[in-house]
Protein backbone atom coordinates (compact mmCIF):
# COMPACT_ATOMS: atom_id res chain seq x y z
CA UNK A 1 0.00 0.00 0.00
CA UNK A 2 1.32 3.51 -0.94
CA UNK A 3 1.72 5.43 1.99
CA UNK A 4 0.68 8.87 2.19
CA UNK A 5 3.19 11.82 1.35
CA UNK A 6 3.89 15.63 1.86
CA UNK A 7 2.17 16.44 -1.37
CA UNK A 8 -1.04 14.77 0.12
CA UNK A 9 -1.45 17.14 3.00
CA UNK A 10 -1.56 20.80 3.30
CA UNK A 11 1.81 21.82 4.65
CA UNK A 12 1.16 25.61 4.79
CA UNK A 13 1.96 27.36 8.09
CA UNK A 14 2.69 24.01 9.79
CA UNK A 15 5.55 22.60 12.36
CA UNK A 16 6.69 19.85 10.65
CA UNK A 17 8.99 17.57 12.25
CA UNK A 18 11.17 15.86 9.91
CA UNK A 19 13.11 12.61 10.73
CA UNK A 20 16.04 12.92 8.54
CA UNK A 21 19.32 10.60 7.82
CA UNK A 22 22.25 13.25 8.26
CA UNK A 23 24.21 10.11 9.40
CA UNK A 24 27.20 11.50 7.74
CA UNK A 25 31.13 10.63 7.38
CA UNK A 26 33.20 12.68 9.63
CA UNK A 27 37.15 13.15 8.97
CA UNK A 28 39.41 13.35 11.87
CA UNK A 29 39.29 16.22 12.29
CA UNK A 30 35.46 16.04 12.41
CA UNK A 31 34.29 17.55 9.37
CA UNK A 32 31.77 16.38 7.10
CA UNK A 33 33.73 14.01 4.75
CA UNK A 34 30.49 13.37 2.35
CA UNK A 35 27.62 15.31 2.22
CA UNK A 36 25.46 13.43 0.31
CA UNK A 37 22.58 12.29 2.45
CA UNK A 38 22.27 16.17 3.55
CA UNK A 39 21.93 16.70 -0.12
CA UNK A 40 19.40 14.21 -0.39
CA UNK A 41 16.81 15.72 1.65
CA UNK A 42 17.07 19.25 -0.26
CA UNK A 43 13.91 18.21 -2.53
CA UNK A 44 11.78 17.63 0.48
CA UNK A 45 12.57 20.86 2.53
CA UNK A 46 12.72 22.70 -0.87
CA UNK A 47 9.15 21.56 -1.57
CA UNK A 48 7.83 21.96 1.98
CA UNK A 49 10.01 26.33 2.43
CA UNK A 50 8.02 26.73 -1.38
CA UNK A 51 4.93 26.10 0.81
CA UNK A 52 5.75 28.27 3.84
CA UNK A 53 5.89 25.28 6.13
CA UNK A 54 8.35 25.33 9.50
CA UNK A 55 10.68 22.89 9.17
CA UNK A 56 12.33 21.19 12.30
CA UNK A 57 14.48 18.43 10.87
CA UNK A 58 16.16 15.74 13.04
CA UNK A 59 18.46 13.10 13.06
CA UNK A 60 20.59 10.65 14.67
CA UNK A 61 24.76 10.99 14.25
CA UNK A 62 27.04 7.79 14.95
CA UNK A 63 26.22 5.56 17.88
CA UNK A 64 26.91 8.09 21.28
CA UNK A 65 25.02 5.22 23.36
CA UNK A 66 22.17 7.82 25.17
CA UNK A 67 24.28 10.88 26.03
CA UNK A 68 25.74 13.63 24.99
CA UNK A 69 29.28 13.28 22.78
CA UNK A 70 30.68 16.87 21.77
CA UNK A 71 32.07 15.45 18.31
CA UNK A 72 28.45 14.10 17.70
CA UNK A 73 27.22 17.22 17.75
CA UNK A 74 25.14 18.27 14.36
CA UNK A 75 25.75 21.40 14.57
CA UNK A 76 28.20 21.35 11.64
CA UNK A 77 25.63 19.49 9.44
CA UNK A 78 23.33 22.58 9.85
CA UNK A 79 25.95 24.68 9.11
CA UNK A 80 26.62 22.85 5.75
CA UNK A 81 22.98 22.34 5.63
CA UNK A 82 22.35 26.30 5.78
CA UNK A 83 25.33 26.64 3.01
CA UNK A 84 23.08 24.57 1.15
CA UNK A 85 19.88 26.16 1.04
CA UNK A 86 21.19 29.68 1.49
CA UNK A 87 19.63 30.27 4.18
CA UNK A 88 20.04 30.35 7.95
CA UNK A 89 19.53 26.72 9.69
CA UNK A 90 19.34 26.89 13.81
CA UNK A 91 21.08 24.37 15.59
CA UNK A 92 19.34 23.15 18.79
CA UNK A 93 21.56 22.34 21.64
CA UNK A 94 18.87 19.91 22.36
CA UNK A 95 15.94 18.11 20.44
CA UNK A 96 13.22 17.92 23.33
CA UNK A 97 12.80 19.53 26.55
CA UNK A 98 11.05 23.33 27.48
CA UNK A 99 14.36 25.10 25.83
CA UNK A 100 14.24 23.40 22.44
CA UNK A 101 9.57 23.89 22.77
CA UNK A 102 10.50 27.44 23.12
CA UNK A 103 12.88 27.69 20.45
CA UNK A 104 10.00 25.68 18.40
CA UNK A 105 7.11 27.93 19.38
CA UNK A 106 8.96 30.88 18.39
CA UNK A 107 9.55 29.37 14.84
CA UNK A 108 8.00 31.49 11.47
CA UNK A 109 6.78 29.95 8.14
CA UNK A 110 9.70 29.57 5.89
CA UNK A 111 12.65 28.84 8.81
CA UNK A 112 14.33 25.79 9.46
CA UNK A 113 15.93 24.13 12.32
CA UNK A 114 18.02 20.75 13.16
CA UNK A 115 17.44 19.53 16.24
CA UNK A 116 20.71 18.32 18.46
CA UNK A 117 21.47 14.64 17.89
CA UNK A 118 18.71 12.18 18.93
CA UNK A 119 20.56 9.67 19.99
CA UNK A 120 22.41 11.56 23.18
CA UNK A 121 18.67 9.84 24.63
CA UNK A 122 18.22 6.70 25.29
CA UNK A 123 14.97 6.73 24.80
CA UNK A 124 15.42 6.99 20.79
CA UNK A 125 17.24 3.81 20.51
CA UNK A 126 14.81 2.43 23.34
CA UNK A 127 11.96 3.40 21.36
CA UNK A 128 10.51 5.21 24.47
CA UNK A 129 7.01 6.13 24.40
CA UNK A 130 7.65 9.04 26.70
CA UNK A 131 10.40 10.12 24.55
CA UNK A 132 8.37 10.21 21.38
CA UNK A 133 5.89 11.98 23.18
CA UNK A 134 8.07 14.70 23.82
CA UNK A 135 9.45 15.02 20.38
CA UNK A 136 5.81 14.96 18.76
CA UNK A 137 4.86 17.79 21.00
CA UNK A 138 7.02 20.19 19.14
CA UNK A 139 5.37 19.72 15.68
CA UNK A 140 1.76 18.80 14.31
CA UNK A 141 2.84 16.39 11.53
CA UNK A 142 5.33 13.96 11.26
CA UNK A 143 7.34 12.94 8.30
CA UNK A 144 9.96 9.94 7.73
CA UNK A 145 12.69 11.50 5.00
CA UNK A 146 14.83 9.00 6.42
CA UNK A 147 15.11 6.41 4.16
CA UNK A 148 18.60 4.89 5.29
CA UNK A 149 17.18 4.72 9.32
CA UNK A 150 13.42 3.10 8.00
CA UNK A 151 14.56 -0.28 9.21
CA UNK A 152 15.66 0.61 12.84
CA UNK A 153 12.75 0.17 15.68
CA UNK A 154 13.20 3.51 17.46
CA UNK A 155 11.61 6.27 18.74
CA UNK A 156 11.83 9.01 15.96
CA UNK A 157 11.25 6.22 13.60
CA UNK A 158 8.18 4.04 14.46
CA UNK A 159 7.17 6.11 18.21
CA UNK A 160 6.37 9.72 16.70
CA UNK A 161 4.12 8.51 14.54
CA UNK A 162 2.02 7.09 17.21
CA UNK A 163 1.32 10.78 18.39
CA UNK A 164 1.19 12.91 15.09
CA UNK A 165 -0.55 12.72 11.54
CA UNK A 166 2.55 10.54 9.90
CA UNK A 167 3.61 10.94 6.07
CA UNK A 168 6.15 10.18 3.67
CA UNK A 169 9.06 12.96 2.52
CA UNK A 170 10.08 13.12 -1.18
CA UNK A 171 13.45 10.93 -0.67
CA UNK A 172 11.91 8.27 1.22
CA UNK A 173 8.91 7.94 -1.18
CA UNK A 174 11.62 7.81 -4.31
CA UNK A 175 14.23 5.35 -2.31
CA UNK A 176 10.62 3.06 -2.31
CA UNK A 177 9.32 3.36 -5.78
CA UNK A 178 12.90 2.84 -6.79
CA UNK A 179 13.39 -0.50 -5.05
CA UNK A 180 10.12 -1.53 -5.62
CA UNK A 181 10.29 -0.87 -9.32
CA UNK A 182 13.57 -2.81 -9.84
CA UNK A 183 12.11 -5.59 -7.59
CA UNK A 184 9.00 -5.38 -9.16
CA UNK A 185 9.29 -4.48 -12.93
CA UNK A 186 12.40 -4.75 -14.34
CA UNK A 187 13.88 -4.70 -17.57
CA UNK A 188 15.41 -7.97 -18.57
CA UNK A 189 17.91 -9.60 -17.66
CA UNK A 190 18.08 -8.24 -14.29
CA UNK A 191 20.90 -9.14 -12.55
CA UNK A 192 21.75 -8.98 -8.52
CA UNK A 193 25.80 -8.39 -7.47
CA UNK A 194 26.14 -10.04 -3.87
CA UNK A 195 29.15 -9.24 -1.98
CA UNK A 196 30.50 -8.63 1.87
CA UNK A 197 32.06 -10.37 4.40
CA UNK A 198 29.15 -12.92 5.54
CA UNK A 199 26.95 -14.88 4.28
CA UNK A 200 24.30 -14.31 7.18
CA UNK A 201 24.25 -11.17 6.86
CA UNK A 202 22.95 -11.49 3.51
CA UNK A 203 21.13 -14.93 3.64
CA UNK A 204 17.75 -13.60 3.32
CA UNK A 205 18.52 -11.48 0.58
CA UNK A 206 19.92 -14.11 -1.34
CA UNK A 207 16.79 -15.96 -1.13
CA UNK A 208 14.36 -13.30 -2.05
CA UNK A 209 16.63 -12.15 -4.86
CA UNK A 210 17.26 -15.09 -6.41
CA UNK A 211 13.41 -15.44 -6.87
CA UNK A 212 13.49 -12.34 -8.58
CA UNK A 213 16.53 -12.44 -10.91
CA UNK A 214 18.13 -13.66 -14.29
CA UNK A 215 21.57 -13.26 -12.85
CA UNK A 216 22.92 -13.66 -9.41
CA UNK A 217 26.55 -13.48 -9.32
CA UNK A 218 28.64 -13.96 -5.24
CA UNK A 219 32.10 -12.40 -4.60
CA UNK A 220 33.34 -11.14 -1.45
CA UNK A 221 34.78 -12.95 1.99
CA UNK A 222 30.85 -14.74 1.81
CA UNK A 223 32.40 -16.48 -1.30
CA UNK A 224 34.31 -18.29 0.97
CA UNK A 225 31.57 -20.63 1.86
CA UNK A 226 30.14 -20.93 -1.44
CA UNK A 227 33.77 -22.63 -2.48
CA UNK A 228 33.48 -24.60 0.82
CA UNK A 229 30.36 -26.24 -0.02
CA UNK A 230 30.99 -26.94 -3.59
CA UNK A 231 33.84 -28.89 -1.79
CA UNK A 232 37.26 -26.83 -2.60
CA UNK A 233 39.53 -25.46 0.46
CA UNK A 234 39.71 -22.09 1.09
CA UNK A 235 42.87 -22.28 3.21
CA UNK A 236 42.47 -19.67 5.79
CA UNK A 237 39.57 -18.25 4.75
CA UNK A 238 36.94 -17.35 7.15
CA UNK A 239 34.15 -19.88 6.20
CA UNK A 240 30.91 -20.24 8.23
CA UNK A 241 30.06 -23.81 8.93
CA UNK A 242 26.96 -22.53 9.97
CA UNK A 243 25.59 -21.48 7.04
CA UNK A 244 26.45 -24.32 4.43
CA UNK A 245 23.01 -25.96 4.41
CA UNK A 246 21.56 -22.45 3.58
CA UNK A 247 24.32 -22.09 0.78
CA UNK A 248 23.42 -25.51 -0.70
CA UNK A 249 19.72 -24.69 -0.49
CA UNK A 250 20.71 -21.41 -2.65
CA UNK A 251 22.46 -23.18 -4.80
CA UNK A 252 20.00 -25.89 -5.29
CA UNK A 253 17.11 -22.94 -5.68
CA UNK A 254 19.42 -21.84 -8.30
CA UNK A 255 19.37 -25.15 -10.40
CA UNK A 256 15.57 -25.35 -10.07
CA UNK A 257 15.03 -22.13 -11.17
CA UNK A 258 15.76 -20.28 -14.33
CA UNK A 259 18.70 -18.33 -12.75
CA UNK A 260 22.39 -18.19 -13.54
CA UNK A 261 24.31 -18.28 -10.49
CA UNK A 262 27.66 -17.31 -10.33
CA UNK A 263 30.64 -17.70 -8.28
CA UNK A 264 34.34 -17.37 -8.08
CA UNK A 265 36.57 -19.77 -10.81
CA UNK A 266 39.95 -18.07 -8.98
CA UNK A 267 40.59 -15.64 -6.43
CA UNK A 268 43.46 -13.40 -5.14
CA UNK A 269 44.61 -14.61 -2.05
CA UNK A 270 47.50 -13.44 0.70
CA UNK A 271 49.36 -14.68 3.81
CA UNK A 272 47.92 -11.56 5.60
CA UNK A 273 45.18 -9.08 4.65
CA UNK A 274 47.08 -6.11 4.82
CA UNK A 275 48.64 -3.79 2.38
CA UNK A 276 52.25 -4.71 0.97
CA UNK A 277 51.06 -8.02 1.37
CA UNK A 278 52.24 -10.67 -1.59
CA UNK A 279 49.30 -11.36 -3.66
CA UNK A 280 49.15 -14.93 -5.76
CA UNK A 281 46.21 -15.71 -8.50
CA UNK A 282 44.91 -19.41 -7.88
CA UNK A 283 42.19 -21.45 -9.58
CA UNK A 284 39.47 -22.43 -5.87
CA UNK A 285 40.54 -25.75 -6.88
CA UNK A 286 44.42 -25.09 -5.86
CA UNK A 287 43.99 -22.43 -2.86
CA UNK A 288 46.71 -23.01 -0.51
CA UNK A 289 46.75 -23.77 3.14
CA UNK A 290 47.25 -20.77 5.25
CA UNK A 291 46.40 -18.02 2.51
CA UNK A 292 43.28 -16.22 2.85
CA UNK A 293 40.95 -14.79 -0.15
CA UNK A 294 41.14 -10.95 -0.51
CA UNK A 295 39.62 -10.76 -3.97
CA UNK A 296 38.02 -12.44 -7.46
CA UNK A 297 40.50 -12.94 -9.53
CA UNK A 298 40.55 -11.99 -13.40
CA UNK A 299 38.73 -14.74 -14.93
CA UNK A 300 35.73 -14.31 -12.25
CA UNK A 301 36.35 -10.87 -13.24
CA UNK A 302 35.90 -11.65 -17.01
CA UNK A 303 33.00 -13.79 -15.68
CA UNK A 304 31.32 -11.16 -14.25
CA UNK A 305 31.91 -8.80 -16.49
CA UNK A 306 30.68 -10.86 -19.61
CA UNK A 307 27.40 -11.49 -17.69
CA UNK A 308 26.42 -8.56 -16.73
CA UNK A 309 27.00 -6.80 -20.22
CA UNK A 310 24.12 -8.88 -21.63
CA UNK A 311 21.66 -7.27 -18.34
CA UNK A 312 19.49 -4.38 -18.62
CA UNK A 313 18.92 -4.01 -14.46
CA UNK A 314 21.40 -4.44 -11.93
CA UNK A 315 21.41 -3.98 -8.26
CA UNK A 316 24.92 -4.16 -5.82
CA UNK A 317 25.40 -4.61 -2.17
CA UNK A 318 28.57 -5.75 -1.09
CA UNK A 319 32.07 -4.96 -2.32
CA UNK A 320 34.16 -8.08 -3.97
CA UNK A 321 36.93 -8.16 -1.61
CA UNK A 322 39.27 -5.83 0.66
CA UNK A 323 38.79 -2.93 -1.77
CA UNK A 324 40.58 -0.43 0.55
CA UNK A 325 43.35 -2.16 0.40
CA UNK A 326 44.80 -1.30 -3.26
CA UNK A 327 46.29 -4.89 -3.71
CA UNK A 328 42.95 -5.90 -3.31
CA UNK A 329 40.93 -3.90 -5.13
CA UNK A 330 41.43 -4.70 -8.67
CA UNK A 331 37.69 -6.89 -8.53
CA UNK A 332 35.26 -4.59 -6.62
CA UNK A 333 37.16 -2.03 -9.56
CA UNK A 334 36.31 -3.85 -12.60
CA UNK A 335 32.78 -5.21 -11.27
CA UNK A 336 31.75 -1.63 -10.83
CA UNK A 337 33.39 -0.25 -14.27
CA UNK A 338 30.91 -3.28 -15.38
CA UNK A 339 27.98 -2.53 -13.79
CA UNK A 340 28.52 1.13 -14.91
CA UNK A 341 28.51 0.24 -18.33
CA UNK A 342 25.05 -1.55 -18.27
CA UNK A 343 23.18 0.27 -20.32
CA UNK A 344 19.84 0.16 -18.32
CA UNK A 345 18.90 1.18 -15.07
CA UNK A 346 21.47 0.16 -11.86
CA UNK A 347 21.21 0.50 -8.38
CA UNK A 348 23.64 0.65 -5.74
CA UNK A 349 23.04 0.54 -1.52
CA UNK A 350 25.17 -0.06 1.33
CA UNK A 351 28.11 2.06 2.71
CA UNK A 352 31.14 0.01 1.86
CA UNK A 353 29.43 -0.72 -2.02
CA UNK A 354 28.90 3.23 -2.00
CA UNK A 355 32.44 4.21 -1.14
CA UNK A 356 33.59 1.92 -3.31
CA UNK A 357 31.79 3.18 -6.71
CA UNK A 358 32.79 6.57 -5.51
CA UNK A 359 36.77 6.05 -4.96
CA UNK A 360 36.52 4.11 -8.61
CA UNK A 361 34.98 6.57 -10.12
CA UNK A 362 31.78 4.86 -11.43
CA UNK A 363 29.24 6.74 -9.11
CA UNK A 364 28.07 9.24 -12.31
CA UNK A 365 27.40 6.23 -14.33
CA UNK A 366 25.24 4.64 -11.81
CA UNK A 367 21.10 5.03 -11.85
CA UNK A 368 20.53 5.11 -8.86
CA UNK A 369 22.92 5.07 -5.47
CA UNK A 370 21.04 4.67 -2.35
CA UNK A 371 21.16 6.83 0.83
CA UNK A 372 20.18 3.15 2.52
CA UNK A 373 22.73 0.65 3.60
CA UNK A 374 20.89 -1.83 6.28
CA UNK A 375 17.26 -0.18 4.65
CA UNK A 376 18.03 -1.50 1.57
CA UNK A 377 18.98 -5.26 2.96
CA UNK A 378 15.47 -5.19 4.21
CA UNK A 379 13.90 -4.00 0.83
CA UNK A 380 16.22 -6.33 -0.93
CA UNK A 381 15.45 -9.26 1.47
CA UNK A 382 11.09 -8.68 0.76
CA UNK A 383 10.61 -7.63 4.27
CA UNK A 384 8.44 -4.41 5.22
CA UNK A 385 10.27 -1.06 6.53
CA UNK A 386 8.79 -0.58 10.33
CA UNK A 387 9.45 3.14 9.89
CA UNK A 388 7.09 3.18 6.25
CA UNK A 389 5.00 0.81 8.27
CA UNK A 390 4.19 3.19 10.57
CA UNK A 391 2.95 6.33 8.14
CA UNK A 392 -0.24 6.61 7.17
CA UNK A 393 -1.65 4.72 3.90
CA UNK A 394 -2.44 7.09 0.46
CA UNK A 395 -6.03 7.43 0.21
CA UNK A 396 -7.06 5.71 -3.14
CA UNK A 397 -8.50 8.60 -5.36
CA UNK A 398 -5.44 10.28 -4.20
CA UNK A 399 -2.75 7.73 -5.51
CA UNK A 400 -5.13 8.19 -8.43
CA UNK A 401 -5.15 11.67 -9.28
CA UNK A 402 -1.26 11.67 -8.82
CA UNK A 403 -0.25 9.28 -11.26
C1 LIG B 1 23.21 4.07 8.59
O1 LIG B 1 24.16 4.83 8.48
O2 LIG B 1 23.23 2.90 8.19
C2 LIG B 1 21.95 4.63 9.20
O3 LIG B 1 22.07 5.98 9.47
C3 LIG B 1 21.57 3.83 10.43
O4 LIG B 1 22.55 3.96 11.41
P1 LIG B 1 22.70 2.82 12.50
O5 LIG B 1 23.20 1.60 11.76
O6 LIG B 1 23.66 3.34 13.53
O7 LIG B 1 21.32 2.57 13.08
MG1 LIG C 1 24.95 1.01 9.60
Amino acid sequence: MRKKSIQDIDVHGKRLLIRVDYNVPLDSSGAISDDTRIRATLPTIRYLLERNARIILCSHLGRPGGKAVDSLRLAPVAERLSELLDKPVAALRDCVGPEVEAAVSGMRNGDVVLLENLRFHKGEKANDPGFARDLARLADVYVNDAFGVSHRVQASVVGVPNYLPAVAGLLLQRELDLFADLLEHPERPFAAVIGGAKVSDKLAVLENVITKVDLLIIGGGMASTFITSEGFRVGASRVEADQLDSVRQIEKKAESLPVTLLLPRDVVVADLLEAGAKTRTVPITAIPEGCRIADIGPETVHDFSEALSRCRTAIWNGPMGIFEIPEFATGTRQVAEAIASIRGTTAVGGGSTIEAVERFGFADRISHISTGGGAVLELLAGKPLPGVEALQDAMPELMEKRA
